[in-house]
């Protein structure tokens, strides 16, 4: 069965709007689209012209909601896939949590198929990565636009759907036996009430999953303190943040906002320093921090747009991207980022 096939075995089931099936490589041709966005599914796709606007420099951005900024092309999908391999290494698993525990009592309970859902999959490395690992899982991935990896990287147990999650969600109460959500922060507007949304659509006994980058950095070095100008970026990241409705500092309360559903029991926290590049000894440190100095290389070109909107001249922009790029670039300030991981389970019956 293809993965389009797939698909519509899952509206069937979901009954709502899935991705649409991308003609053919030549009609994105015909209508200009890039070799390089080749692989993703959307942009092969007429159809989906239409959930993308492009910015200034030719970035394309989603036009589906009015609060996430971020870009949503290839350029930042291997962005995003090396913050999934950077995870990855880090965490030396696919989450922090109980997850393989989860999957096997929700198999044991559901006959051997425990649901899976991954919201603002992005991408879809993970889901992907998921149901690549628990084959008799059944993985669904869902974001505001179609911007998941063509059908080759895509397992007979995963499928999209589109679903923006900052409205009403269009799952059953009681569908996945697991949630994960991750680094989606930027596109709600109210993250607590999506959490109690998500619990509702969460089986008893399920497992809920949720890990967000701080949107800051910080230094190691006791005699270096942040520079001002990395001060200045973040400050005007979150600036621009609040300006769209957005809680830049949910990242440090996601227990709270688990904790506040009081539809949760067994809830964990666990905070992972990641560093910015290459200073430890230890090996994977050293990866890690290797892989994550290029996606804060990409994150500040990715961000530019949010700057923007928050009045800086485009020059301002770049000058300011240019410093940061020169601050990081700095080894003995020992720079480092905070990810915050957070899960709780659903009481069974
Ligand atoms: C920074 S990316 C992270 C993607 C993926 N979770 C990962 O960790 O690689 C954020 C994703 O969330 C999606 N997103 C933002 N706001 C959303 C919303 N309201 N509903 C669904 N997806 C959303 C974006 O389109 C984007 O793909």
């Amino acid at each position: 069965m293809s993965y389009y096939e797939r698909s519509v075995d899952a509206l069937d089931s979901f009954g709502h709007q899935l991705l649409s099936p991308p003609p053919s490589v030549d009609s994105a041709v015909e209508e200009g689209v890039d070799d390089d966005e080749y692989d993703l599914i959307s942009l092969r796709s007429s159809q989906c012209s239409q959930y993308f606007d492009y910015d200034y420099d030719g970035r394309l951005l989603q036009n589906v909601n009015n609060t996430y900024l971020l870009p949503a092309d290839s350029q930042e999908m291997d962005r995003l896939s090396a913050q999934h391999q950077m995870l990855f290494v880090r965490n030396s698993s696919l989450f922090v949590g109980p997850l393989d525990e989860a999957l096997e009592e929700a198999r044991v309970k559901n006959y051997g198929v425990p649901t899976v859902l991954d919201v603002g999959c992005g991408g879809g490395d993970w889901v992907i990565d998921l149901a690549r690992q628990f084959p008799y899982a059944i993985c669904l991935g869902t974001d505001i636009v179609p911007v998941q990896r063509s059908e080759t990287y895509v397992p007979e147990n995963c499928s999209f759907e589109l679903v923006d999650v900052d409205l009403p969600l269009p799952w059953p109460e009681n569908s996945f036996d697991i949630i994960h959500m991750r680094d989606i922060n930027q596109g709600i507007t109210n993250y607590d009430s999506l959490v109690a949304r998500l619990c509702q659509i969460l089986r008893p006994g399920g497992l809920i999953l949720l890990a967000e980058p701080e949107i800051t950095i910080w230094s190691a070095a006791s005699d270096h303190e942040v520079p001002y100008v990395l001060e200045l970026y973040w400050r005007t990241v979150r600036n621009a943040l609040r300006r769209r409705g957005v809680d830049p500092d949910l990242p440090l309360h996601l227990y709270p906002a688990l904790l506040r559903t009081g539809a949760l029991q067994a809830l964990h926290h666990d905070e992972l320093g990641i560093p910015c590049s290459t200073y430890f000894t230890n090996a994977t440190l050293q990866q890690t921090g290797e892989l994550n100095s290029r996606c804060l290389d990409e994150f500040i070109t990715s961000s530019k747009t949010l700057l923007l909107s928050t009045g800086m001249s485009r020059d301002e922009v770049a000058l300011l991207q240019f410093q940061v790029r020169d601050e990081l670039s700095k080894e003995d300030a020992r720079f480092f980022q905070r990810w915050f991981h957070c899960w709780g389970r659903k009481p069974s019956w």
